[in-house]
């Protein structure tokens, strides 16, 4: 599309929300408006779009929003809209019938497979913007909400030890993620946790426990697992129990950290991040791109097809779990 053509431009949040997600609705809205363009907030996400629950933003709309969580959009999961044409048939008349002439999409993988869809089907002009604190999405280096949700890990983390190393406790924490590994990996590292279960490393029952039986540990007088919720093992209650049958001398105690971690204010980091990226992805539908993702890759802006963004996960880095268990004997 000729960029001169864009005149309004939608925005808005789906699947789980992130900090930082309000950061970027500000950015874009912004944006929109440094370039004469009018920002229309969706509501609900795709729900929104299928209800035409649409409202016409001002810059006051977004003043004070960048230090708040949550998404002041609100946010909905719909797993329909990729499955059901006639919802995507009907959020398409509802843009058009408005003169919306493009969308910006904050969210997930679940979220770029919508709109991969609306944008190949109907042939219209959709950006995404990496929004979920699993930091799962290919084709950026960080997402959005990411560094907001592993210090909240962390700091809660930090509490448990506490509490564990006072009465010799071994802790199975369950954090968030549940295709990846990239919460419990970094908040591992971050509280010199002893063990981290994660989706993408086989790990066994046995394993766990000869590492707790060896004599090095024996010494500690705290123990701190961090399991992933997408664990081949099971939950941490699942994985607390089965080791409690083989080794039971040792208390076991399980917190399960929950939505915790997608609450609260973003960190500078998921702040800066968002701003920069709403920005991105304005001038990138002015620029007449459309069917990506507008990432962060090595410093640099990247952007990535929404069906390779919404195929495949980053790898989690082979050395950060190398130093994670060297610096946890
Ligand atoms: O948004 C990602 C995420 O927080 C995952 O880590 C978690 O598995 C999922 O959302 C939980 O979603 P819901 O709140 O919809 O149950």
């Amino acid at each position: 599309m000729d960029n001169s053509k864009i005149r309004k431009i939608g925005v808005l949040t789906s699947g789980g929300d992130a900090p930082g997600m309000n950061a970027a609705i500000r950015s874009v809205v912004r944006s929109c408006i440094f370039n004469n363009i009018i920002p229309v907030g969706i509501y609900r996400g795709y729900k929104g779009l299928v209800r035409k629950n649409f409202v016409t933003m001002q810059s006051h709309s977004v003043s004070k929003i960048i230090q708040l969580g949550g998404t002041i959009l609100k946010s909905s999961r719909l797993p329909e809209f990729a499955t059901d044409k006639l919802l995507r048939k009907m959020a398409i008349d509802n843009l058009r019938e408005d003169l919306i002439d493009a969308l910006v999409v904050i969210g997930g993988d679940g979220s770029f497979r919508g709109a991969n869809l609306l944008s190949e089907e109907f042939g219209y002009p959709i950006v995404g913007i990496p929004g979920t604190i699993d930091n799962d999405i290919y084709g950026t280096d960080y997402t959005i909400g990411f560094d907001t949700a592993i210090n909240t890990a962390m700091e809660a983390i930090d509490k448990i030890r506490d509490t564990a190393d006072s009465h010799n406790h071994l802790f199975f924490v369950e954090v968030m993620g549940r295709d990846a590994g990239f919460i419990a990996t970094y908040t591992a590292i971050a509280t010199g946790a002893e063990a981290t279960v994660i989706p993408e490393v086989h790990t066994s029952i046995e394993s766990i426990c000869t590492y707790m039986q060896t004599e090095r540990r024996k010494n500690k007088t705290s123990g701190i697992v961090i399991v992933s919720e997408g664990s081949e093992l099971g939950s941490a209650v699942e994985i607390a129990a089965k080791v409690n049958e083989i080794l039971p001398d040792y208390k076991t105690r399980v917190t399960t950290l929950g939505h915790i971690q997608r609450g609260g204010s973003p960190s500078t980091r998921d702040r800066v991040l968002a701003s920069l990226l709403g920005n991105y992805a304005v001038n990138a539908l002015r620029d007449g791109k459309s069917g990506v993702m507008v990432g962060i890759k090595g410093g640099q802006v990247s952007y990535t097809p929404f069906k390779e963004a919404c195929s495949r996960h980053n790898p989690i880095d082979a050395n950060m779990l190398e130093i994670a268990k060297i610096l946890s004997i």
